[in-house]
């Protein structure tokens, strides 16, 4: 009878809403029941270099995954000479510029839509790893330095996936911020750092959007492989943000697949030949791993699997004009306009010759090399466009460098002999691919040298110099103050030509705004000591403090700050408000804020929220991002911008309580346009609801006991028979010697008191404190 009523939902909707409607997980569990011990064993690793295996006797259909993340890559076994073509938008360190989850959710409906027209089921990605060195060689396949940006970004791709029909997995979970020794190295990272900074992104993505799969990483944490870490796959993603799909092991991250089982991997990718599936099977006639575990992952496994099948849509046409329109606009959205001195930029139509100067002009760099290289429906370059759309003005265009990025004598004498003869130069500069990949770091955070040489050469005979880049991570600017202009275009996909003609000529205005920090120096940076590690140990010991976070703190001031974007129109900033000063974090606290288009054309501006704590119990950042909304506004126009502050916003991870807490106390909330343009400030009294619950222990130190409320009166009588007074001090040198031994005490354990005390406190007298302290 259910099955009939099923099919009879399933013809009158669609393939996608009758997944939705279809208790898969109680399907799965059905037929797992059905299965032997092999069988089940044989689902937790591929069939191929991509799909998962099918069981025909029950039914059980094989899925087909692909990267990913900003195209498709599709292709036979692992020769991607003839993958797919596939619309090729902008990679992750563009997209997230845009600081627009909604514009991530469109390109992430389009990406859903070309994975059904061609029968993928998951797409790999988005990867939210943090950038924790400009250096690190996938930055370009991640969205940010920062979890907040990074977590919201993902949540709108995925959403848009999804909505397709299509899985998602978001990746590398966690603490993959090298390349080098990436299989084999251990992120060495404490639990705080862990919370704060390399999980949230996960973790929100997970609450809020409920990625079908996520992909766990090669390297290990804290010498565990993620692949076989429970912590991070049962404990964290399954349980406490409740991860409802499966995990997928990085393609080659399986280390004892036995172990992954019990740790709460799921699928091991590609294909390992039963090799794999037979470990399992022996752990399981050992007694080593308990069946019924193994069911537990199957079922998972096959639920996702049940419901990716059944919401194939057959007969998908993609359009492949629209889709590279709308990688056009993405990718328009995505640059950054760095500098633009004397409003040099949008071009001017009166101009008559514009000097075109490096070969990325016409051959673009637009996407990374690695698994996430796609095929692209076609290249876009930004000279030919430039020359479509801005028909009264020549362009005159000069190599500048070859592919490899060097210059000669030749080269420099041309393009300078261009530069002279024209009123204004675009220089197209950029990292090379042998430059930026998957697999490598960088060694420097340079670009070629020819490229800083042909930039420096031509501003030295034409002021009026517009440096176009494009690249996938931050870069040094030796010529920065030479040039009148530079747009940062990063990698912007098969259409990125067309979308910096939209920004050179004032067709899109840009809206852009750093996802990440361009330091001036590489020595600047927060892992310039040890980066990438090379011994197997990678020693996160800059803890929280990458990015802004770091260069706030240390008051160094980078070439661009993390939130930094210019216009062609102007913004500002007034009424900031607030519901409540003094409330409950646990309260509904409202932060709203005027911003107006002050200039004469219409814009975007995106208005970013940071909290401060004044007086926090452990070192934190000086400003954390923790709110932003992009708004369009038309010249004069002014909006109204709410945000609600959660709990979350102003909690630090405690590592004693294992747990998020709050000190009670006053937080400014800072309001602006970058992470180092923050005019507006709000400050709020916070009573907190999450004070640290902490366990005092022997080792407690005397200043733990006077904190907590329940030892107050405790810590009191301690000191007191420490020094042997039973009275308070009450004249001046009394009260300064008390003072004194307080703060001798405060560091000390209370354990040492044993020691101390000439036998006065004993044992008994410490567990009975312990006791009553512990109570609540
Ligand atoms: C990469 C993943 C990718 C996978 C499949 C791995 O080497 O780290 O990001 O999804 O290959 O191509």
């Amino acid at each position: 009878m259910k099955k009939i009523i099923l099919l009879l939902i399933g013809l009158t909707l669609s393939s996608q809403s009758y997944a939705q409607a279809v208790d898969y997980r109680a399907k799965a569990k059905k037929l797992v029941s059905q299965m032997t011990l092999e069988e089940k064993a044989s689902l937790c690793s591929g069939e191929t270099a991509w799909s998962t295996k099918a069981i025909t006797r029950l039914g059980i259909p094989s899925i087909f995954m692909t990267d990913g993340p900003h195209g498709l890559r599709k292709a036979e076994g692992f020769d991607f000479t003839n993958s797919v073509p596939s619309t090729c938008f902008p990679t992750a360190s563009a997209l997230a510029s845009s600081w627009n989850p909604a514009l991530a959710q469109k390109m992430g409906e389009a990406l859903g839509i070309e994975s059904q027209a061609n029968d993928v089921q998951i797409l790999l990605g988005p990867g939210v790893n943090m950038k924790r060195s400009p250096l690190g060689g996938r930055n370009f396949e991640y969205f940010s330095e920062d979890p907040v940006l990074a977590g919201k970004i993902a949540i709108g791709f995925i959403n848009g996936v999804q909505s397709q029909g299509v899985g998602t997995s978001m990746k590398h979970f966690a603490a993959n911020s090298q390349e080098a020794e990436r299989m084999s190295n251990s992120s060495n990272v404490d639990e705080r750092t862990l919370n704060e900074i390399y999980f949230p992104a996960f973790e929100m993505a997970v609450k809020e959007a409920q990625p079908w799969t996520v992909m766990c990483s090669y390297n290990k944490l804290n010498g565990t492989y993620a692949s076989e870490n429970s912590y991070l796959l049962n404990q964290m993603l399954k349980g406490k943000w409740g991860l409802q799909g499966f995990v997928v092991s990085d393609w080659g991250a399986v280390n004892e697949r036995a172990l992954g089982v019990g740790a709460g991997l799921h699928l091991e990718m590609p294909a390992s030949g039963g090799f794999n599936d037979k470990k399992i099977v022996e752990a399981v006639k050992k007694g080593t791993l308990a069946e019924a575990r193994l069911d537990e992952i199957v079922t998972d496994l096959l639920a996702i699997t049940l419901k990716a099948k059944d919401s194939h849509k057959k007969g998908i046409v993609v359009d492949k004009i629209k889709h590279n329109e709308l990688a056009r606009q993405v990718s328009g959205e995505c640059i950054v306009l760095l500098k633009n001195d004397n409003a040099i930029l949008p071009l001017q139509s009166a101009l008559k010759k514009i000097a075109i100067v490096g070969d990325f002009a016409k051959n673009p760099r637009y996407q990374g090399a690695g698994s996430s290289q796609v095929r692209p429906t076609q290249i876009v370059n930004a000279l030919n466009e430039l020359q479509k759309m801005a028909k009264g003005t020549q362009f005159s265009f000069s190599t500048g460098y070859n592919t490899a990025g060097e210059t000669d004598d030749a080269k420099i004498a041309e393009a300078i002999q261009n530069a002279k003869n024209s009123e204004l130069v675009i220089v197209f500069a950029g990292l090379p691919d042998s430059y930026e990949s998957e697999g490598f770091d960088r060694n420097n955070m340079d670009l070629p040298a020819g490229h800083n040489k042909l930039i420096s050469e031509v501003a030295k005979v034409n002021k009026n110099i517009v440096v176009v880049l494009m690249n996938g991570a931050a870069v040094s600017m030796p010529w920065k103050n030479d040039v009148a202009a530079i747009v940062e275009a990063y990698l912007g996909g098969q259409a990125g030509g067309g979308a910096i003609a939209d920004v050179l000529t004032g067709r899109v205005n840009p809206s852009g705004k750093l996802s990440e920090t361009f330091p001036a120096r590489l020595e600047d940076t927060p892992t310039a000591m040890d980066f990438p590690s090379k011994d197997g140990n990678a020693n996160y010991g800059e803890g929280i403090f990458i990015g802004y976070r770091y260069y706030d703190k240390k008051k160094i001031e980078p070439n661009f700050p993390f939130g930094y974007g210019l216009s062609y129109t102007s913004f500002s900033y007034s009424d900031i408000k607030a519901n409540t000063t003094a409330a409950k974090d646990s309260d509904a606290i409202t932060i709203s804020v005027k911003v107006k288009n002050t200039g004469k054309i219409a814009g975007k501006e995106v208005v970013q929220l940071y909290v401060h704590e004044q007086e926090s119990e452990v070192s934190r950042p000086e400003n954390e991002l923790k709110h932003f909304e992009k708004v369009a506004l038309l010249a004069g126009e002014e909006k109204t911008v709410t945000f609600q502050l959660t709990s979350r916003d102003f909690a630090y991870f405690n590592s004693k309580s294992h747990d998020w807490a709050i000190k009670s106390g006053k937080f400014d909330i800072l309001i602006g346009s970058s992470s180092r343009n923050l005019p507006l400030k709000q400050t709020i009294t916070i009573e907190s609801t999450k004070a640290a619950k902490i366990v005092l222990t022997r080792e407690s130190l005397f200043k733990e006991f006077k904190k907590s409320p329940n030892s107050q009166a405790i810590y009191e009588q301690l000191v007191q028979s420490f020094t042997g007074a039973n009275k308070k001090p009450e004249t001046e040198d009394e009260k300064k010697a008390a003072s004194f031994l307080e703060a001798m005490l405060a560091d000390m354990p209370i354990n040492k008191f044993l020691l101390l005390s000439g036998g006065k406190f004993t044992e008994e007298n410490l567990d009975g404190i312990l006791k009553a302290v512990n109570q609540n």
